[in-house]
């Protein structure tokens, strides 16, 4: 079988079955609760891949990022894996001089195939860049946000922070502003939920702004309950008008929908969600290095 029929890349927020999201969900928890046992887990891999070589995560951001890849590339570094790649690949690689993606995946595959395992970790301006590598690369692609289509693993973490605050993942309400449409981690958000179940929808925009139709029907069809509302960010006189009980969340970085002035409001979880990606991170980086040594195995 060829690996991109294994279901071993991250690519697109519907791969996240319910059982994948809850035992992910589950080890980020006991790496939250024991510090330690990232490390541990790092130990294991290594004992897993003994025979097989060293152990890197690879970076390719062509678009800048503050989160994403610091909570990945802490998550490396606490579980002792090495580091590769470029984490400002548009101005300090080839790409800066017209090479392709593709010329700089093939280059990057000859590195990492002297490994013996790795997760490449892959964010671009370009709906399907992480899609393309995950052809070219034998070891497991992770989509950390192509253009305007997914950032499933932010969507993992926006329901993992649900889960951590709320105590669950389904009888939700779950507003989502901004601008539905181009919003690549809403539209992975709205999968991750409606792989959940039993949740209600909200997206709040403004005309043009709106999930497309054919995105809102497959959501429908899913069970899910859709609404829309026209409205702007939030400010202190909106905030009267969210539930007591809410929480407020955001992938950041912040535009003027969220000013400063929320982060006193105690439902505002934004800077917790932040906390929740490294043992997230770790534990999806752990279980892609797991599945690709049984693939390994296997093949
Ligand atoms: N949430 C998110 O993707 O943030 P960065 O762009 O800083 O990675």
């Amino acid at each position: 079988m060829v690996k991109s029929e294994t279901g071993l890349d991250l690519i697109a927020a519907s791969q996240l079955t319910l059982d994948v999201q809850t035992s992910l969900f589950e080890r980020a928890d006991q790496f939250l609760t024991s510090p330690g046992e990232i490390a541990q887990a790092g130990e294991d891999l290594k004992a897993l891949y003994a025979e097989m070589g060293k152990l890197a995560v690879y970076f390719w951001f062509e678009e800048p990022s503050t989160r994403t890849v610091g909570s990945f590339d802490s998550a490396r570094e606490l579980l002792g894996l090495g580091f590769l790649g470029e984490r400002n690949a548009k101005a300090t690689s080839s790409t800066a001089k017209g090479e392709s993606l593709q010329d700089s995946m093939r280059t990057s595959k000859t590195h990492l195939n002297l490994f013996g395992g790795a997760v490449v970790v892959i964010r671009h301006p370009k709906e399907g860049s992480a899609a393309l590598a995950a052809a070219i690369h034998d070891f497991p692609v992770i989509n950390a946000g192509d253009g305007q289509h997914e950032h499933p693993t932010q969507a993992l973490l926006d329901m993992y922070t649900i889960r951590q605050k709320k105590g669950r993942t389904t009888g939700l309400t779950i507003a989502m502003g901004g601008d539905p449409r181009y919003s690549r981690t809403i539209h992975s958000l709205a999968e991750v939920a409606s792989i959940q179940g039993d949740n209600e929808l909200i997206c709040i925009g403004g005309e043009g702004l709106w999930l497309d139709e054919p995105t809102k029907e497959a959501l429908t069809n899913k069970g899910i309950t859709m609404q829309e509302y026209l409205a702007h960010g939030l400010n202190e006189e909106s905030l009267y008008m969210i539930k007591h009980d809410a929480i407020i969340m955001h992938p950041f970085p912040r535009g003027p929908e969220i000013p400063e002035s929320v982060d006193n409001d105690p439902r505002a979880v934004y800077w917790d969600q932040m906390k929740y990606a490294v043992p997230l991170r770790a534990a999806l980086i752990e279980r892609k290095l797991i599945d690709h040594h049984n693939f390994k195995l296997a093949s």
